[in-house]
């Protein structure tokens, strides 16, 4: 079973190179929009008062395995994972500091958008709806929307959750994917851990997230909790920032694309999606 797991994780990030490829015309179409629309001093700003500032505010919710979860690394509580892997080598390019601030998902946007953090780094995935407020950076991960639900709760496909209740992440793609499902109910929670809480405790019967993280947290309770059905969504993660920022976008897009043809975007991918064995 692990196995399969493993080859189809594979199989989602081998889609990452060519979704990549695909996707390069959206993403400059993106950045020459910001380009227009943007104030040239503005663009500046950023790149500058991070300088200034000489560290990198990044908002994110430590609840995402393996995206961004707390470990404790030396007897210390530490924010670790691959989206932290990335905002350090954006950190590193920028050559400041980096600063981690842990919300909740719903207030990372409204968090950018107020310049509370400079970008927001979550397992964001890029849609429509966000492009209207936020950019994104081009595409860093690939993956899709997972039910999980707890052993012997009879799910074994989406079609068996009407009547039923999913927990979601309020303002998450899995909240999206949970509503298209007919004849379920929802229950809303703002952070993951609350969610998976309620789904061991058999509170409710399915809890939507990214596949890895429906994994990570499936193999942290092997007993307990299981991946059914079919991904529900396939898309790509992304960096977000501040529309104005279109120079700081330039630096995020210069550290993927770096990242991705030094190799060192595949280590990651193996640190943190294929080695990463959970631990709490
Ligand atoms: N990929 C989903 C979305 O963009 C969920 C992200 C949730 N991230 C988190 N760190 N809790 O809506």
């Amino acid at each position: 079973m692990k196995k399969i797991f493993a080859i189809l994780l594979i199989l989602v990030f081998a889609a990452v190179f060519a979704v990549g490829c695909g996707q390069k015309q959206t993403a400059n179409q993106q950045s020459s929009q910001g380009t227009t629309n943007a104030q040239g001093s503005a663009q500046e700003d950023a790149v500058e008062r991070i300088k200034k500032a000489g560290k990198l505010v990044v908002g994110t919710s430590a609840d995402y395995p393996p995206f961004e979860f707390h470990q404790v690394v030396n007897g210390k509580d530490e924010i670790v994972g691959f989206d932290i892997d990335l905002a350090k080598a954006i950190a590193d390019e920028l050559g400041v500091e980096l600063e981690i601030k842990d919300m909740d998902f719903k207030s990372i946007i409204p968090a950018v958008l107020t310049k509370t953090v400079d970008i927001g780094i979550a397992g964001f995935t890029i849609t429509e709806e966000r492009k209207k407020s936020v950019n994104f950076s081009d595409p860093y991960l690939e993956g899709g929307q997972q039910i999980i639900t707890y052993k012997g709760s009879g799910v074994k496909s989406k079609e068996d959750l009407k009547g039923k209740t999913i927990g979601v992440q309020i303002s998450t793609t899995g909240e999206e994917e949970a509503k298209k499902i007919e004849g379920a109910k929802l229950k809303q929670f703002d952070t993951v851990d609350a969610a998976m809480m309620d789904l061991l405790n058999k509170r409710i019967e399915a809890v939507i997230v990214d596949f890895a993280v429906a994994q990570a947290y499936a193999a942290n309770n092997p007993d307990k909790l299981e991946l059914v059905g079919e991904m529900l969504d396939d898309a790509a993660k992304a960096v977000v920032l501040r529309k104005e920022d279109v120079k700081l976008l330039e630096v995020v897009n210069k550290v993927i694309k770096q990242l991705k043809g030094s190799g060192e975007h595949e280590k990651l991918v193996k640190k943190w999606f294929i080695d990463y064995k959970p631990s709490n």
